[in-house]
């Protein structure tokens, strides 16, 4: 809960938090970093899916038969938004390894800060998909908000925005762009730089993952 709004869910676990001082550390590598933000994703993921529905079916224990609770066959999507959403896709596959995944290209004009669409391609009945957007670095919102338009024009209904690093303006202009959307977020930063870079934050998340500069 952030703000009063059941919608936010702001990450408190001990673990969430080792593991982004980890990665805000300028000394960790590629690689680690990599599969830091992996770990973040699966954390942060087992919050975002508490409601799961489950089904009944029935299981023979060596014990005697019982009904016993199995995630019900609801069709789930993880989006990444490109690139450094991709840091996270692998993390949340390992929670959901039948979701299909999509993909949306942004990024953000480093003169103007507004995020420019390159490529969008999502999996079929997105409608009817339980929709996970993947981003480890929630700034301005600009680029959440412009993913989630996509996604809504296509069809999209039921959504869940999940990063690692926010930062308040970006949060609540996300929240209040759409407001039908569940957040979660790892970890609530002080705010922005002259440049919108979250501090203290971890520096650029694409570079960081890929290793490019
Ligand atoms: C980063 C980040 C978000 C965006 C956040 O991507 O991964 O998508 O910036 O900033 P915003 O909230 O102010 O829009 P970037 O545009 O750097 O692209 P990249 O992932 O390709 O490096
Ligand atoms: N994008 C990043 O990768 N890092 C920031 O701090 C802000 C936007």
């Amino acid at each position: 809960m952030y703000n009063g709004n059941p919608n936010i869910t702001i990450c408190d676990h001990p673990l969430v938090q080792h593991k982004i001082t980890m990665l805000r550390n300028k000394e960790t590598g590629t690689n680690e970093f990599r599969t830091i933000v992996e770990e973040i994703a699966m954390l942060i993921g087992y919050e975002a899916l508490r409601d799961l529905e489950l089904e009944q079916v029935e299981v023979e224990t060596p014990v005697q038969k019982a009904m016993c609770p199995v995630l019900a066959g609801k069709k789930q999507a993880i989006v990444p938004i490109l690139r450094a959403g991709l840091g996270m896709t692998g993390g949340m596959l390992k929670l959901l390894p039948t979701a299909k995944i999509g993909h949306i290209g942004l990024y953000r004009d480093e003169e103007t800060l507004q995020p420019h669409e390159y490529y969008c391609k999502l999996p079929p009945a997105i409608e009817e998909r339980k929709i996970f957007v993947v981003d480890p670095m929630l700034a301005t919102g600009g680029s959440a908000v412009s993913a989630i338009e996509f996604i809504k024009q296509r069809g999209g209904k039921d959504i869940a925005f999940l990063c690692v690093l926010a930062a308040p303006v970006g949060l609540e202009k996300l929240a209040q762009a759409h407001p039908d959307i569940k957040i979660y977020v790892g970890c609530l930063d002080q705010g922005l730089n002259e440049k919108a870079y979250i501090v203290p934050g971890l520096g650029d998340a694409g570079d960081r993952i890929f290793g490019t500069k």
